[in-house]
């Protein structure tokens, strides 16, 4: 993959035909740093967030060796990683999937939150005795800006019952619980793990790992998190207040903390119409939380020709597709010359971007270049680029 310095030095020897996916893996190897260094326990990465081979590169060398994988595909692809340990944490699994899981790629970790799915586990890995077991607990998604809640994770009053059973089964016992992703308060994590503290006390039941999830934040420019040191500091204060904290182990499984800085996707305005930029990727593409969640990314112009300094707007972006959903309302902060044939880098998209692209319409195909410079907002550099900064960088882009 070719290397360059910045989005504009590659669009100065480039006038790419379709999007282009500009992965930063340093920025990955980063967080995947931070957080091994950080967190009091062990960090999975969850392979659903970016599947990207250059930046599961930089998450191993980083030092991740522990994936929480989704499906088949996602184990597949982990499972030739070097002393890859994968855990199927999706609580609600095929019977095939769990079978070739544990019989041809040595899965030994699977999460549950239900007696229908631990028989399926007992039989599809015919009674193995070497399971390690996570109960999946539904905890409040109160403080983050995408609840999960819902769909998975037993209630208070089922989980007691369903601990003593797999209890009775697993090699290994683990509770587990997801708190929502971009998790904007650091309590959110304190609360679960005190209601996690209060159900091993109340089921009366052992368990050796708690595995705390994923929903740690990452910058945008609708949500400023605090420091993820804060994070940290919440979840071994409430760590030290289980009964088991001596014999259990801690495990976390981020996907859009660790990667959220490490993809921009780079777009070409193929129309302008007032303050509407028509752009060759949308909401069938990388930008879907831009469509459907709020997501707001910070955006950067490359303008085609030398234009003088202009004031900033806001602007909403339509996708290429002929769907009228395919429309990302931001806003989008550009310089207000912005015009067709102008380029535009959106960063912050290496969580849910790639993996979401569909090929309605023909499209979600792209080029993919790799990129030396910062992100363009981030939770780790010693000086991420504030909006001020970002704003004089697109008027010296446009001098
Ligand atoms: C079981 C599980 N773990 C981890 C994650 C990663 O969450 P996040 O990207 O918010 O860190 C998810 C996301 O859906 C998940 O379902």
């Amino acid at each position: 993959m070719d290397v360059f310095t910045s989005a504009a030095e590659f669009l100065r020897r480039r006038r790419p035909e379709r999007p282009v996916l500009a992965l930063r893996p340093h920025a990955a190897f980063r967080a995947a740093r931070w957080f091994i260094a950080n967190f009091p326990g062990r960090v999975l990465y969850a392979a659903k967030a970016n599947d990207a081979p250059e930046i599961i590169e930089a998450l191993t060398d980083a030092g991740i060796r522990a994936f929480d994988v989704a499906s088949l595909v996602e184990i597949e692809r982990l499972a030739p990683v070097e002393d890859a340990e994968l855990f199927f944490m999706n609580p609600v699994k095929s019977r095939g999937a769990i079978a070739r899981a544990y019989s041809d790629f040595g899965v030994r970790s699977f999460a549950f939150d239900s007696d229908d799915e631990l028989d399926k586990i007992v039989q599809e890995t015919g009674e193995a005795r070497d399971l390690d077991l996570y109960l999946r607990v539904a905890c409040p998604n109160t403080h983050s800006l995408i609840p999960l809640e819902g769909k998975f994770g037993a209630s208070p009053q089922a989980a007691p019952a369903l601990l003593l059973r797999a209890r009775q089964i697993a090699r290994r016992l683990g509770i587990t619980f997801h708190v929502g992703s971009q998790a904007v308060v650091p309590a959110a994590f304190g609360e679960a793990l005190r209601q996690i503290g209060q159900l091993i006390v109340t089921s009366g039941v052992m368990v050796d790992a708690v595995d705390i999830g994923g929903g740690f934040p990452s910058r945008y420019p609708h949500s400023d998190p605090p420091e993820l040191s804060s994070y940290m500091e919440e979840v071994v204060r409430a760590a030290d207040e289980l009964a088991v904290k001596h014999s259990c182990e801690l495990l976390c499984e981020p996907g859009r903390a660790l990667v959220a800085e490490a993809e921009s996707v780079i777009v070409r305005v193929d129309a302008r119409r007032d303050r509407a930029l028509y752009v060759n990727d949308g909401a069938f593409g990388t930008l879907f939380d831009a469509a459907y969640l709020g997501f707001r990314f910070p955006a950067k112009l490359i303008p085609s020709t030398r234009r003088k300094p202009k004031e900033l707007a806001e602007f909403t972006l339509y996708g290429p597709t002929c769907d009228s959903d395919d429309q990302m309302p931001g806003p989008f902060v550009l310089p207000d010359c912005a015009r067709e044939g102008d380029y535009i880098e959106i960063g912050q998209i290496g969580a849910y971007g790639r993996v979401m692209a569909t090929r309605f319409n023909g499209f979600g195909e792209y080029d993919e270049v790799m990129l030396t410079d910062e992100p363009m907002l981030s939770m780790y550099a010693e000086q991420g680029a504030s909006e001020k900064e970002q704003d004089e960088m697109l008027k010296s882009a446009l001098a």
